[in-house]
């Protein structure tokens, strides 16, 4: 089993990695990655990014995802949509929530900015129910302001 993740030190990965790459797709695919590698009882980790008005599917890890998700649509969209963070404890309560891989229970996802503007999402699904804590929210939403430096 993973530890609980060091969100400060996941940060500082994320900051040497990125550090001098100034090519957006590279380091969302390694931010993906890191996230799969030091988060536990997860099975999707990645992002959507914004094009014309919509989500879609950017550099991730886990099964094949849907690749267009419209704002306000599924937790993704209401997430860019609101420009919040949500924490779905139970995916399957959620009113929209759009089912990429039906071994996912508890999804977060954190909104990202360019400009001042919701650039995409970071997007994470766990097989275990109430996976996200607020320690996971405010380790991510610390990741993303580091990530938002380097895309
Ligand atoms: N569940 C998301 C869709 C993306 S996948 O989880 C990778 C949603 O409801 O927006």
């Amino acid at each position: 089993m993973k530890p609980e993740p060091d969100y400060k030190e996941i940060c500082l990965m994320m900051q040497s990695l990125a550090e001098g790459v100034p090519y957006t797709m590279t380091n969302l695919a390694n931010a993906s990655a890191l996230l799969n590698d030091n988060l536990s009882d997860i099975n999707w980790a990645g992002f959507y990014t914004m094009k014309n008005g919509q989500l879609v599917l950017g550099p991730f890890q886990g099964k094949v995802a849907c690749t267009i998700i419209p704002l306000g649509k599924g937790v993704c969209g209401n997430a860019a949509a609101q420009d919040r963070t949500l924490v779905v404890p139970d995916v399957h309560a959620f009113p929209g929530h759009i089912a990429c891989d039906s071994a996912s229970n508890s999804e977060i996802v954190v909104p990202m900015h360019r400009n001042g503007e919701v650039f995409g999402v970071l997007d994470i699904d766990s097989p275990v129910f109430g996976r996200f804590t607020e320690k996971d929210r405010e380790g991510l939403e610390a990741f993303v302001r580091v990530l938002e430096n380097h895309i």
